[in-house]
């Protein structure tokens, strides 16, 4: 028995973020959280259930290397994920699971929301399974990848939570082309993370700012949403830092505790306050790394590439627009 499923996901950048896990086992998170899929930044990912296979199987293709054979924490995590969804369909058989990102690992964009929600569209389908946007939503967020729900939906996402396992799901709140927003990703550092974020999602309640933090999200949510229907990029740009701000701050204050910013990141937010200064909308947000992510106009996006590629610090650049969220590829 062989039955396959391809599917493509994009990645995703949060404008209110999700920042530590009330349980850790269903990765429910303490706060909602809302994104926007990343349209060139995703992850293409085939899963062949083959009864003739003794054991899984993951190669992963990184952006501008050979595919190469996966082990260690990263294929036990896919076996997991895996694990549940042959549970779901009732099936024994292993699975082969190919995967290739077209963008490069090292830039700081969530690889594992665009991989783990591509396994699992890819793996329940191969599997059999019929799953509705939000069955899926929550069958990805189980993975561990917290932020790989969101990249299931279209366009601009709500990730909703009421402390439940059930209640725990993302929507879309509006299409890709609803508004022409954009992302460009300023590369400052290619280093491995040292400290992951699943490290700090466990560790947020040792920080005294954490509860503070878990006051201002819901108002952030709100005001985000707003942003997104009236096509505010002023007002999404205060919230997203302001946020962007908060989660550091909990990262930097808590035990023990971790500094993702490093002097690249600080120039390019300086660089952003002089632009602004100039008549310049851009503004910054940054997850669990030294890489910013700066929100801008489409029709500012040529101007702002440019300057950020222009500061010493800044070693590339990925320009993002907004994407539809993951699909299966048909086989024909
Ligand atoms: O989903 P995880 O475990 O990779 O955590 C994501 C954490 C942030 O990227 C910092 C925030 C977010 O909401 O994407």
């Amino acid at each position: 028995m062989k039955q396959t499923a391809t599917a493509v996901a994009p990645s995703n950048i949060a404008f209110v973020k999700y920042w530590g896990v009330r349980d850790a086992a269903l990765t429910l998170p303490y706060n909602e959280s809302i994104s926007m899929n990343l349209d060139a930044c995703s992850t293409t990912t085939t899963v062949t259930f083959d009864s003739s296979l003794d054991t899984d199987e993951v190669a992963i293709q990184w952006y501008g290397q050979p595919a190469r054979p996966t082990a260690g924490r990263p294929f036990e995590r896919v076996v997991a994920q895996l694990d549940r969804v042959r549970i779901r369909a009732g099936i024994e058989a292993r699975a082969s699971v190919v995967s290739a990102n077209n963008f490069p690992a090292d830039a700081g964009i969530a690889s594992s929301a665009a991989g783990f929600a591509a396994l699992t569209i890819a793996a329940a389908s191969a599997a059999g399974l019929q799953l509705n946007e939000r069955d899926l939503s929550i069958l990805t967020r189980q993975s561990g990848s917290g932020s790989a729900c969101r990249s299931i939906p279209d366009g601009f996402v709500h990730w909703l939570n009421d402390g439940t396992d059930a209640g725990s799901y993302a929507v879309s709140v509006a299409p890709a082309d609803h508004w022409s927003v954009v992302d460009i990703v300023a590369v400052v550092d290619t280093s491995i993370k040292r400290v992951t974020s699943a490290d700090n999602h466990g560790r947020v309640t040792s920080s005294p700012y954490f509860a503070v933090r878990l006051q201002e999200v819901p108002g952030r949510i709100e005001q985000t949403l707003h942003a997104i229907r009236d096509h505010d990029l002023g007002a999404l740009g205060v919230v997203c830092e302001a946020d962007a701000v908060s989660l550091h701050v909990v990262a930097m204050t808590a035990i023990p505790p971790t500094f993702y910013w490093n002097s690249g990141t600080m120039a390019v937010v300086h660089a952003l306050h002089r632009w602004r200064d100039q008549g310049l909308m851009a503004y910054f947000t940054m997850d669990a790394g030294a890489n910013v992510h700066v929100i801008c106009s489409d029709a500012d996006k040529t101007e702002v590439d440019q300057r950020l590629r222009e500061l010493p610090e800044v070693q590339w650049t990925i320009v993002n627009g907004p994407a539809r969220g993951a699909y299966l590829v048909d086989p024909t």
